[in-house]
């Protein structure tokens, strides 16, 4: 088998990325005061901040879209979306909103009461945060591999099965269901294996509890286990996303990984017992229940797009593009999460900056050298994010100092990869000239989208 990470695609229309200087990205990143979330897009070369909603829609996706049908009720393009959902998922009912967390906050708004407690391998930022906005604590009882950045496994996403028991055990009465994320995104994008998701399952049962997966990128999670678990290779991954989703009794999506669209998500369940009352929500806040918050060409491009996602061809150039860009940089001397995941490959900061201490919040250093050094954009997820300035004016800091850099879904090609490569391994090289920051101004909530900077 070819190592070469081939695009199994054919370019058919393109968008042109604009080169810059080093002159002006200096003079831009000072404007938007040190912060990569306030540069304009086109001054970005690369962008790797999400792989959210970012992706290329296929010919077959912009044809759908023409087909697209607008009817406030009844919609032709809902009814495609469904059948295409329970092809997939088998669970029968099926509610469209606009993105993930729509769909978060609608199942946990009518599925649970304050002061329960929701177990996952980690719940995504905005899963916790609707839980808790509902008055319910949100567990992360990911395996002690999941918090080891370069420590190998093959399943880093599974769940600590053992922890998830002694929760049941002691607390069960207030557990209204169990979930889990695939892959484990706050993880690093690491997978969730068939067999630890039979054991969650059984351990649920045994409690009458449900199993809600966050299924944004159940694709490529099932193409891992294809790779990876012991007898596994022989099956489609088709037919082992369709096991995942039997294990578990509903699931909420985010559409803008793995359906391969701009925007929009869904709730589907496999029985009744919150369907009423989601649609009910669902038409206060979204809309009514055949197009939840979508057009009926999004209902359309998300069909296609849950059919495309399971090839094969696509998902062996998707995980190989990681770990591909993951090979060129540990062979470079750089440090990173191992092994890599799905949709991104995540730095080691404090490993890349040995010379600054938390208080010059390292990963947001490197991120603005990444920009400086070469017009890459990649994501905090160090203690800019996750730090806190307390009353007192003293700060917070996160135990691990990382930069995340997701892949947009086939946008990128295997020379953009090199070149982002070279950038870094270079930038490696005179690590010690890259410059900590101070805030200058925050927010008291999820600064890291607003805060301004100053060099230390
Ligand atoms: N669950 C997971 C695992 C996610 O990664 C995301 C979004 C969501 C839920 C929420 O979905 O954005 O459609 O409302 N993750 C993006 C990211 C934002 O960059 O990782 P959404």
């Amino acid at each position: 088998m070819p190592r070469t990470m081939i695009e199994p695609f054919r370019i058919k229309s393109v968008e042109p990325i604009r080169m810059t200087t080093p002159e002006e990205r200096r003079s831009l990143l000072e404007a938007a005061h040190l912060n990569v979330f306030k540069l304009k897009a086109e001054d970005v070369l690369i962008d790797f901040l999400t792989d959210s909603g970012t992706g290329a829609m296929s010919a077959r996706q912009w044809a759908a879209i023409m087909e697209g049908d607008e009817s406030y009720a009844g919609a032709r393009s809902f009814y495609r979306l469904e059948r295409a959902v329970q092809a997939l998922t088998g669970y029968p009912h099926v509610i469209p909103t606009h993105q993930g967390r729509a769909a978060e906050r609608i199942l946990f708004s009518v599925a649970t009461k304050p002061g329960q407690i929701v177990p996952s391998n980690t719940h995504f930022d905005t899963t916790r945060a609707n839980l808790e906005y509902d008055g319910v604590e949100p567990v992360d009882l990911v395996i002690p591999e999941g918090h080891t950045p370069r420590l190998r496994h093959p399943f880093k996403g599974n769940i600590d099965l053992a922890r998830v028991e002694r929760l049941l055990a002691e607390k069960a009465e207030r557990v209204p269901f169990g979930m889990i994320t695939v892959t484990n995104n706050s993880g690093g994008g690491q997978p969730v294996s068939l067999e630890n998701l039979r054991g969650y399952r059984q351990l649920l049962a045994r409690y009458e509890k449900p199993l809600i997966i966050d299924a944004c990128r159940f694709a490529e999670n099932a193409m891992f286990v294809k790779m990876r678990e012991p007898g596994q290779a022989g099956r489609s991954v088709l037919e082992i996303a369709r096991e995942m989703f039997s294990l578990g009794d509903g699931c909420t999506m985010s559409a803008k990984k793995d359906a391969m669209v701009n925007i929009g998500g869904f709730i589907a369940l496999r029985d009744e017992r919150w369907v009423e009352a989601a649609r009910n929500l669902l038409i206060l806040t979204e809309g009514f229940p055949t197009y939840g918050g979508l057009a009926g060409r999004d209902l359309e491009a998300m069909a296609v797009g849950l059919e495309e996602v399971v090839e094969e061809d696509y998902l062996r150039y998707r995980l190989r593009t990681a770990e591909y860009l993951g090979e060129k940089l540990l062979a470079g001397g750089v440090a990173i999460v191992e092994p890599t995941g799905g949709h991104a490959v995540y730095l080691d900061a404090r490993d890349f900056l040995p010379h600054l201490r938390p208080p010059d919040y390292p990963a947001w250093a490197l991120c603005n050298a990444l920009y400086l050094e070469g017009g890459i954009r990649g994501v905090e997820i160090g203690s800019v994010m996750f730090g806190k300035r307390l009353d007192d004016g003293s700060e917070t800091y996160h135990d691990l100092e990382l930069v995340r850099l997701a892949f947009p879904r086939r946008v990128y090609t295997q020379s953009h990869f090199d070149y982002v490569a070279e950038v870094i391994c270079d930038l490696k090289a005179r690590a010690g000239s890259v410059r900590g920051v101070r805030i200058v101004k925050q927010a008291r909530y999820l600064r890291h989208f607003t805060a301004e900077f100053a060099w230390a």
